[in-house]
């Protein structure tokens, strides 16, 4: 089925072809949709979304399923900002399961995430299962053995370097490699992988999915701030990002198809501590284009 426009409720306001992305809404006496540029359709759900008379039908979405009609209530930006500032990465938690209905409202802010393309694309595996954790740690903590000894090594490292790329390089010998050499990933000093906590939820994609790695950071990031204002803790945890994708084993256990790639990690559960306060950074250098 096509895009397609309902003449006989369609007003001619015109505002479609404003926001829609890519064009594609011609308005030329009536307003039609552009056959020529129908394949640029991001099923971005612009066009339905601003109609005052419901008159577009977009390939794949319904007014009934994929909608949600926006109420005169906002959150200011006060709002906004409390939950923001309130929040910090949580890795101590309460020996508290999480209800299958918790996991299913943080997972459900992924509804509302904007994506760069692609968003079938993105799949989520979630692990709400203390024991099954527990049963990666082992594999993810041999990695960071490896990892460890690979820096330790010239010429591994040249090669480590080739394979990881600059950025992810710099990351593992400036960041995790010396974590990993403080004994805080030795499952012997407890947990500092997941750190204990009860579920630890994924994000990943096939390999050649569109714009995947940045539909998942803001993924991730939906769901930790969904978390917190649920009032549990989150952390993202990227650590366990290269043991899973380079171990066929760990992504049996997060159920990760071979040819997908894992993006992020985020682990979810009670907060055993509260925050008094938050932190302000003021690190970010902004230039001001004049
Ligand atoms: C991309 C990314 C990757 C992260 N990976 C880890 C991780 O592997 N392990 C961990 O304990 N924390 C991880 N964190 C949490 C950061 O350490 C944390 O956000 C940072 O220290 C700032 O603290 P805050 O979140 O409490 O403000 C990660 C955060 C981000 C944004
Ligand atoms: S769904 Fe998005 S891209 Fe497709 S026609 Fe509507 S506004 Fe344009
Ligand atoms: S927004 Fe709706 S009513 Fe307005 S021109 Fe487009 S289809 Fe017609």
């Amino acid at each position: 089925m096509r895009n397609k426009i309902n003449q006989s409720l369609c007003k001619k306001c015109g505002i479609c072809t404003e926001v829609c992305p890519n064009k594609i809404i011609l308005q030329n006496g009536h307003i039609q949709f552009k056959e020529e540029k129908e394949h640029l359709c991001l099923q971005c759900g612009q066009c339905m979304a601003v109609c005052p008379s419901k008159a577009i039908k977009v390939k794949g979405l319904s007014y009934e399923n994929d909608f949600h009609e926006i109420t005169g209530k906002k959150a200011d930006y006060e709002n906004f900002m409390e939950i923001l500032s309130s929040r910090r990465s949580v890795r101590t938690f309460k020996n508290r399961p999480v209800s299958e209905e918790v996991i299913d409202e943080i997972v459900n802010s992924l509804s509302y995430a904007p994506f760069g393309a692609a968003p079938e694309k993105m799949e989520i595996s979630v692990i709400n299962n203390r024991e099954k954790i527990v049963s990666a740690l082992p594999l993810i903590s041999d990695f960071f053995h490896g990892i460890e000894k690979m820096i330790e090594s010239p010429i591994a490292s040249i090669f480590l370097k080739l394979f990881a790329g600059k950025e992810d390089f710099q990351t593992i010998k400036n960041h995790i490699y010396p974590i990993a050499k403080s004994g805080i990933y030795n499952l012997d000093n407890g947990d500092g992988i997941t750190r204990g906590a009860p579920a630890i939820i994924t994000i990943h994609a096939a390999k050649d999915a569109e714009a995947h790695t940045n539909n998942g950071i803001i993924y991730a990031t939906y769901m930790m701030l969904a978390a917190h204002a649920i009032g549990l803790g989150a952390t993202m945890i990227e650590c366990v990002i290269p043991a899973i994708n380079r171990n066929k084993k760990l992504k049996r256990i997060f159920q990760i198809p071979d040819n997908n790639e894992a993006i992020m990690s985020v682990i979810v559960g009670y907060p055993k501590y509260h925050y008094k306060r938050t932190i302000k950074r003021h690190k970010h250098k902004i230039n001001r284009v004049l």
